[in-house]
């Protein structure tokens, strides 16, 4: 008999980077399947349609914040809040990340810091932020954005690279740390996923990448939401450390 709970009924999740593209996604197949969800974005503003389009599925509205994670502070203030509003911290997705590409040789340090502050070290601040209070609930999960370029690397996007790697063995180490707590930690390492992010790029890069996937299609946010909520759900209970990548089968390890 199939059963009509849902998925994330009763868990708190926040979603950094909600505003747009996968991160969106992910917020309403959260909500979809129940969760109470804090949604963050840098304005207000930018979150305000994703909230509607929750809030049109008959689903509980979502608690807004303005947050750049780069910003220790502000994501102190955002994890107190969620506490004082919700009690208690289930899933972390630390989805916000941007690139700025360039060759290696004239890569400035500015464009490699914004990469790697934004990317890396904003997951960093973020799962520490949230990390004592998974731990003393004895429950928590967290999910982060790594990439297939930061298993393979990237002619063009040696800071984008290097920060997703990061991401990676941030997952393992602290997986490592906090497993015995029931804190379990994983990485999504999406391949090429139609978002604003990619439709930046000239059709003549889109179609070479296009040749190296086995599937022949890009991907939709869809496709990397589905597995963000198998990494929510009860349904990895047992299932930490790991990297799972959603790309067609660009990648194989
Ligand atoms: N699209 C792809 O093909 C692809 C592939 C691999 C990995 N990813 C990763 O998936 C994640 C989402 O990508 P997307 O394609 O949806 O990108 P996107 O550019 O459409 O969305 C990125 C989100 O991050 C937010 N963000 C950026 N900088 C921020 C900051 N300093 N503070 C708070 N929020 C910030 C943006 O506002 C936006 O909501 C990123 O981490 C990206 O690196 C995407």
């Amino acid at each position: 008999m199939p059963s009509n709970t849902k998925r994330l009924e009763g868990k708190v999740a926040i979603i950094t980077g909600a505003s747009r593209g996968i991160g969106k996604e992910i917020a309403v197949y959260f909500a979809k399947e129940g969760a109470s969800l804090v949604l963050t974005a840098r304005s207000l503003e930018s979150l305000e349609a994703v909230s509607k389009e929750i809030a049109a599925l008959g689903s509980q509205e979502p608690f807004l914040f303005a947050l750049d994670v780069k910003n220790a502070e502000k994501i102190q203030e955002m994890t107190d809040k969620t506490l004082d509003k919700y009690k208690r911290i289930d899933i972390l997705v630390n989805n916000a990340g941007i690139t700025k590409d360039g060759l290696f040789v004239r890569m400035s340090e500015a464009d490699w810091d914004e990469v790697l502050e934004t990317n890396l070290k904003g997951t960093f601040l973020c799962m520490r932020a949230v990390s004592k209070i998974m731990m003393k609930q004895r429950h928590g999960k967290i999910i982060n954005m790594a990439s297939v370029i930061g298993l393979i690397g990237n002619a063009g996007q040696a800071n984008y690279a290097a920060s997703k790697a990061g991401i990676i063995a941030l997952t393992k180490s602290v997986a490592k740390e906090l497993g015995s707590r029931n804190v379990l930690v994983n990485a999504i390492a999406p391949g090429f996923i139609d978002t604003e992010m990619t439709q930046a790029l000239s059709e003549e890069t889109k179609n070479s990448i296009l040749k190296t996937i086995p599937v022949g299609v890009f991907g939709k946010p869809a496709d990397v939401a589905k597995v963000a909520l198998y990494l929510a759900s009860d349904d990895s209970n047992f299932v930490t450390g790991q990297v799972i990548t959603v790309d067609g089968g660009m990648v194989m390890a």
